[in-house]
């Protein structure tokens, strides 16, 4: 059963069990009124009778919430036994060295995607190469299938024999704890666990110094903010500790990218909720950060991704762009529309 079919149950209970007990209620008062006037019950008999009539639907007033209760319960139980059944991937996250991890061109060759069980298309055709070294930018409509495209490119979900490469290998190919291990793919959804702001960082590693998880926290910009709190990289937030603003649960979860020694690192859309000034003094330091390594930045701001060596714009799960900020801003497509939508934006905003 559905939440909302129990809700529409429990609904349907309580308004019997009102219903009923409105019922009694009346028929008593009159049957009883009508005894009384008889003499054949005393007030106080009547009085009584009332009391009984409260404690006999008093229980029954929680029954609804109590049924409702258990059945929520089998639910989530239902819910969590598909989660605990799961097959386990068999994943080695620790103990991959450096040289072991994976770098190279990256491939991708007519790619078309749908999730399983779902017919829509949600990838169509796609190619692209991105050299080892080089940065890719894409930018695209909400839905546009950018981070659908990234799970299938960490395998998140099964993609076809010889769509997508890495260093001429197929990613289907390549163990799954070296490939995860060697991509370090910052997601949009800033997840955070309610813990320590160092667990957050190292993500319960404990092969790193303090010193490191510092120096990433100083490259993500957010040291600052870090530094003002009291228990600084050990200050717990989250439920039960310090809530971050929206700029700052993304300055964290970038620190993630700089700590590890990933050699193909990905954001996707990691700086939206960043102000102007602290992007732009990220941008240089993650420009430093990714010098030899194969990098994909998504973004909608055309700032982010400008100074890529390719960019790709996609719509509805096709490449309708792709060149360099240059060659874009002569098309006169979507790219040309994103930056002229945002010059105006940036002029109002300074002109304000
Ligand atoms: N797990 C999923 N199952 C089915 N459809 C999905 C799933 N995740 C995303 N989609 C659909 O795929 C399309 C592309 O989503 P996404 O890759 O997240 O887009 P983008 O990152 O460009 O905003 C959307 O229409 C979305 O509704
Ligand atoms: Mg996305």
């Amino acid at each position: 059963m559905s939440n909302i079919a129990v809700d529409i149950y429990s609904t349907l209970l309580s308004s019997t069990v009102m219903i009923c007990f409105g019922f009694c209620y009346g028929i008593t008062i009159l049957y009883g009124s009508r005894l009384v006037l008889n003499k054949t019950i005393s007030i106080g008999d009547l009085v009584a009778f009332t009391g009984y009539i409260d404690l006999f639907f008093t229980p029954l007033f929680w029954l609804p919430g109590i049924i409702s209760k258990i059945e929520r319960a089998i639910i989530s139980y239902h819910r969590l036994e598909k989660v605990f059944n799961l097959e386990k991937e068999n994943l080695k996250l620790e103990g991959i060295s450096n040289n072991e991890r994976i770098h190279g061109d990256i491939s991708i060759k007519n790619l078309t995607f749908n999730y399983p069980g779902n017919m829509d298309i949600i990838l169509d055709n796609i190619s692209i190469d991105i050299k080892e070294g080089e940065t890719l930018g894409i930018i695209g409509t909400i839905g546009s299938g950018k981070t659908t495209l990234m799970n299938l490119l960490l395998r998140l979900y099964q993609v076809q024999d010889g769509k997508i490469f890495i260093n001429n290998t197929d990613i289907n190919n390549i163990e799954l704890a070296k490939l995860r291990n060697s991509v370090s793919y910052i997601t949009q959804d800033n997840f955070l666990f309610s813990t320590t702001i160092k667990d957050n960082i190292s993500l319960f590693r404990e092969n790193f110094e303090d010193s490191e998880i510092e120096e990433s926290t100083e490259k993500s910009m957010i040291s600052d903010d870090i530094g003002n709190m009291k228990n600084g990289i050990y200050t717990v937030i989250g439920e039960r500790g310090i809530d971050l603003s929206g700029g700052q649960k993304q300055r964290v979860v970038i620190s993630r990218a700089f700590l590890n020694k990933s050699n193909i690192v990905i954001f996707d859309d990691t700086f939206s909720a960043l102000d102007n000034k602290t992007e732009k003094l990220l941008l240089e330091n993650i420009k430093e950060l990714v010098k030899g390594k194969t990098c994909i930045i998504i973004s909608n701001r055309i700032s982010d991704i400008k100074d890529a060596n390719n960019i790709i714009v996609l719509d509805k799960g096709k490449i309708i762009e792709q060149g360099t900020h240059l060659e874009l801003l002569k098309n006169n497509g979507l790219y040309n529309k994103f930056y002229n939508q945002q010059s105006s934006r940036d002029e109002d905003s300074i002109l304000n």
